[in-house]
């Protein structure tokens, strides 16, 4: 069976979307997921994916939080739909936040900074595993008060039975959204994409998109027909159920077949094949670019962003930007890893104590101005050596730095 994509047949396959969330079924959950186990300095596409989205989070809140809302509440929905375990294995830092997790910072910073905002995390994950991991280690942001406490749902199953919902949730606020999937591998039908299609708001989209192994299925299918002879590719793809239903179903017909033109060099076919699968969207988003992500184990994915607002295209671009030189400068200071490093040289000086910036001015100020030790105060709260008042610029240091599943002081208390 073929699928031609668009919102029409969607609807059609869409099942019952009565049930939102869910408890993992019968599986039970452990809390375990492969990301725990693969340090995201091997995976640089994926720490370069999150450093975008760590930036570019505050920045789509601030963009949309403008405006003169007349005192109205604003909402915004940062969505992932395929949220993962919500942590990675670092070998700088031991472990790190997957990008639901830093949305959920995201939230906090942007409630912090915007009154008249509420910011809500949405991620749908189909390992029960890992929903369970991930419900953990969001813990804290439901749990946090007042402008930090963050609406977060973490939705088990598969997104196709939910994104419509989520959606819907979302055009009920009349709020602006923005919403990553994330596969791991090629595996997103454009039908399955449909409820992104709809007249919204405010609503940005950001695809990780497998190039090379989009790529690697386009050439199999060209070399079965005979490369340069093939000229019709229909047979062909009735041919190869399999990769018709990988390649066929992500652009929702034979559109790819244009980008891959013999003759065409591995680079170019890649950013052709990852251009064709934005201009999928060109009549819903007026603007879709493509950026091409720091490549590990011989993939190539770029972020597809889809944009309604010119704004975002720059913002974006600069959060990308910006994103690709802190990779480059790995070891300078003030780097993400920069300051978590000091973050846990500040933890064995002071653990159990209280500080505030002042103090640590006072006894660190020849090398970090306040700014920076703002900075530093940050990730030490992110990396759970403590948490940070920004309000009284003072941080409390746990006597022993926490995991991510630690959430609670019971939890805490059990574990000691
Ligand atoms: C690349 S990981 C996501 C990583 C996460 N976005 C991050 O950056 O930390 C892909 C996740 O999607 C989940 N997944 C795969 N197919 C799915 C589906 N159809 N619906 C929801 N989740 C899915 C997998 O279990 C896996 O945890």
């Amino acid at each position: 069976m073929t699928h031609d994509g668009g919102p029409k047949e969607a609807q059609e396959r869409s099942p019952s979307l009565s049930i939102v969330e869910g408890n993992g079924a019968d599986t039970p959950a452990r809390a375990d997921h492969p990301d725990a186990h693969r340090p995201i300095e091997l995976h640089k596409q994926t720490a370069h994916k999150l450093e975008v989205i760590r930036r570019y989070d505050p920045v789509f809140g601030a963009i949309m939080a403008q405006g003169d809302w007349h005192g109205q509440q604003v909402h915004i929905f940062l969505v992932d739909t395929h949220g993962g375990g919500g942590q990675h294995l670092s070998i700088e830092r031991g472990w790190t936040y997957g990008s639901p997790a830093w949305a959920c910072f995201s939230a906090r910073d942007i409630q912090r900074r915007h009154s008249n905002v509420q910011v809500h995390v949405r991620a749908i994950e189909s390992d029960p595993a890992a929903a369970h991991l991930l419900r953990l280690t969001v813990q804290r942001h439901i749990e946090a008060k007042g402008t930090d406490h963050v609406d977060v749902r973490v939705i088990d199953g598969d997104y196709r039975d939910h994104l419509a919902e989520v959606m819907d949730e979302v055009r009920r606020n009349r709020a602006a959204c923005r919403v990553l999937v994330d596969p791991h591998g090629i595996d997103i039908p454009l039908w399955t994409l449909a409820p992104l299609l709809k007249p919204a708001w405010g609503l940005e989209v950001i695809i990780n998109f497998d190039a090379s192994g989009a790529l690697r299925v386009a050439h199999q299918l060209l070399k079965k027909g005979g490369l340069a002879e093939s000229s019709d590719f229909d047979d062909l793809l009735l041919a190869n159920a399999a990769h018709q239903s990988a390649l066929g179903e992500m652009f929702g017909g034979s559109s790819w077949r244009a980008a891959v033109r013999k003759g065409m060099t591995w680079h170019d076919a890649l950013e052709s094949i990852a251009r064709a699968d934005a201009e999928l969207f060109a009549p819903y988003f007026a603007h879709r670019n493509v950026y091409r992500l720091r490549s590990s184990d011989n993939q190539v994915r770029y972020l597809v962003h889809l944009a309604r607002h010119p704004l975002g295209v720059t913002k974006f671009r600069e959060a990308f930007g910006a994103a690709s030189r802190e990779g480059l400068l790995a070891t300078r200071f003030l780097d993400g890893p920069g300051r978590s490093a000091v973050a846990a040289s500040f933890h064995a000086l002071y653990r159990g104590t209280e500080t505030t910036i002042e103090r640590l001015h006072e006894e660190h100020g020849h090398r970090y101005d306040k700014r920076a030790l703002r900075g530093i105060c940050e990730a030490s709260d992110q990396d759970l050596y403590g948490v940070f008042d920004p309000k009284t610029d003072t941080i409390s240091w746990f006597p022993k730095r926490r995991k991510p599943t630690q959430t609670t002081l019971f939890g805490h208390l059990d574990l000691e």
